[in-house]
């Protein structure tokens, strides 16, 4: 049995007055990605939050690394998040930094390595993701939509991370940039990370990366299992969100 790296025991969430997630339950094995899909608005982002330790659920667990993690004080959820790789919904760069701080920025936060260490992990991070260093100065803002999504993972690829967290990782791309980011996420997950979930809406991405897909509707996961099972689901309110999505 491959080791758990992230499992769910009956989590429930809300943000009064809206109940978001109502017992969702699941478990990640070391080399597996995960693909949650769900409508706007279904707790895609609040799951990834919890299991990053950055909000904290009302009722049930979540286990990263083999450890419960929902009563830790701050201090030890850090400990816990850098070995975790956050790439956040719409890449949030910090706008005011080039790209060498924003991918810089996780290293001077969780470790202490010298400047040429960090510029040599910089740059080899870049690389992973298909940048060159010709990008190192540049501000966000003058990165393309797929640009920016790429010095994203990058950063999350600084500390190193055992499993990598995605938020809509082709959210706002067009159909061949996405097609990219998915084959990104593919490399990635062959070479410097094995194991990852990634929240999306996009069923091409979906087929592309999932081992076994979750669809996240009223508060839990109306279906979890291998791509081709999932599509060809008996359950209606999957299906009806699947038509919705692929139109
Ligand atoms: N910090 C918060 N305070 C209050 N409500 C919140 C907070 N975070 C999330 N919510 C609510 O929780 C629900 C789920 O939000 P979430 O961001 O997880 O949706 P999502 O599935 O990621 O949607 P999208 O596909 O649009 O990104 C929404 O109703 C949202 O308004
Ligand atoms: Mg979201």
């Amino acid at each position: 049995m491959a080791q758990t790296i992230v499992e769910a025991i009956d989590v429930w969430k809300d943000f009064e007055p809206v109940e978001v997630l109502r017992g969702v339950s699941f478990a990640l094995a070391k080399g597996e990605t995960l693909v949650v899909m769900g409508g706007s608005g279904s707790g895609k982002t609040v799951l990834l939050r919890l299991v990053a330790g950055l909000i904290r659920p009302d009722a049930g667990q979540i286990r990263v690394f083999d450890h419960a993690i929902e009563r830790l004080s701050e201090e030890d959820l850090l400990l816990f998040r850098r070995r975790m790789g956050f790439v956040f919904q719409g890449a949030a760069l910090f706008d005011s930094l080039s790209v060498y701080e924003n991918v810089a920025y996780p290293l001077r936060e969780h470790t202490s390595l010298g400047e040429a260490e960090i510029r040599e992990r910089v740059v080899r991070n870049l690389s992973l993701v298909g940048l060159g260093s010709e990008v190192l100065g540049l501000r966000p803002a003058e990165l393309s939509g797929g640009m920016k999504k790429r010095v994203g993972i990058a950063r999350a690829l600084s500390v190193e991370p055992e499993v990598l967290l995605f938020d809509e990782p082709t959210g706002g791309l067009d159909p061949t940039n996405a097609k990219l980011v998915g084959e990104l996420i593919r490399e990635l997950r062959a070479g410097v990370c094995d194991t990852a979930i990634v929240v999306t809406h996009d069923i091409e991405l979906a087929k592309a990366v999932a081992d076994r897909v979750a669809v996240l509707i009223a508060g839990r996961f109306a279906t979890l299992g291998p791509v081709a099972a999932v599509l060809e689901t008996t359950d209606t309110a999957v299906q009806a969100f699947l038509a919705g999505e692929a139109r």
